[in-house]
């Protein structure tokens, strides 16, 4: 999953969400639009070269491509490991307004279990916490923390990689120093609670934001300032990690790049890669609905983004013979 050069595509959109990205582009959203979109993703030529594995929710797990493979088979047929976004969403934290907690921990051996069956070889939990001036509390943080290594210890129970991803989201006007300050706090409460359910690190793939100020922030911070604060954040982490496999979190697709690659030049003891959505899918979704649903223009799209972000994360000595 975090190997030299390859990245993880996040196409795990929730139906809801895929349905208002396709209605946006004037795509109605059915399953079946929703299963082509995916089917021309996976289908992409030579995109194995930059990506290691593919999230998908359980509505595209349960599809199959035009030829009738289901989506887990024709993922592995083509190089790539497949595995399922497990949450089922955040939704209000009683008690703290303004705050989320993820869920979806009831019945969840049982689907991880049927996942496994099916070929899913990972597993992906989100947790979303948000900044504002007395925000994120510390119930909130350890609330999801809390449901973050419960999934995580179940994955490891179910035979499956958990790649475990507390986001903190870029909505607000906050600095880089307060985003890398909350971004350690949340950190720390993972890590210890991953600890306290016993879970295997060098089996967790950790997936989070990068260091960056809020959207609304008038001062965008240079590739360099970014690469610097999040690995500085990251040197908290134990050593025994399998990998740090970053999200985009709304980022546009070329800063996202660019940070992956200023990221990329600090030595940390773990691999780092990306495990973007937005910022590796949003360019192919619009050239396949303005071409018309074609498949190779979605397809070119992708595959410039994949081998821009697996150029970012190459190894150097593997760059000189590339
Ligand atoms: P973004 O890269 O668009 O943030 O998506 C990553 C992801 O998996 C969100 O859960």
């Amino acid at each position: 999953m975090v190997s030299p050069g390859r990245g993880i595509l996040a196409a795990d959109e929730s139906i809801k969400t895929m349905s208002s990205r396709l209605e946006k582009v004037g795509i109605a959203p059915t399953a079946d639009a929703r299963r082509a979109y995916r089917e021309m993703l996976v289908t992409t030529p030579g995109i194995a070269e930059g990506i290691s594995g593919i999230i998908f929710c359980d509505e595209t797990l349960n599809q199959q491509l035009s030829d009738g493979r289901p989506f887990a088979q024709a993922t592995r047929e083509a190089g790539m490991l497949p595995g399922v976004k497990v949450d089922t969403g955040a939704k209000p934290l009683a008690g703290r307004p303004g705050e989320t907690i993820t869920e979806g921990l009831d019945g969840l051996s049982a689907r991880l279990a049927g996942y496994a069956a099916q070929g899913a070889a990972f597993a992906k939990w989100r947790a979303v916490l948000r900044i504002t001036d007395d925000l994120p509390s510390t119930t909130a943080i350890r609330a999801n923390a809390h449901a973050l290594a419960r999934y995580a210890a179940a994955c490891q129970e179910a035979g499956l990689v958990p790649i475990v991803e507390p986001e903190v989201l870029m909505d607000g006007d906050h600095t880089l120093r307060r985003c890398a300050e909350v971004t350690a706090r949340v950190h720390a409460a993972v890590m210890a609670e991953l600890a306290a359910f016993g879970v295997d690190m060098a089996g967790v793939v950790l997936k989070p934001n990068m260091v960056v100020e809020g959207a609304d922030h008038p001062h965008r911070a240079t590739p360099e300032e970014v690469a610097e604060a999040t690995v500085d954040v990251l040197r908290a982490l134990p050593g025994d990690l399998a990998g740090v496999a970053f999200l985009s979190g709304g980022q546009d697709p070329a800063r996202a790049t660019a940070n992956l690659a200023a990221i990329q030049l600090h030595h940390t003891p773990w691999p780092l890669t990306f495990s973007f959505g937005r910022a590796l899918v949003d360019p192919a979704l619009t050239a396949w609905a303005a071409s018309g649903r074609s498949t190779v223009a979605g397809q070119e799209a992708l595959a410039d983004r994949v081998a821009a972000n697996s150029a970012a994360v190459r190894p150097r000595e593997l760059q000189a013979t590339a």
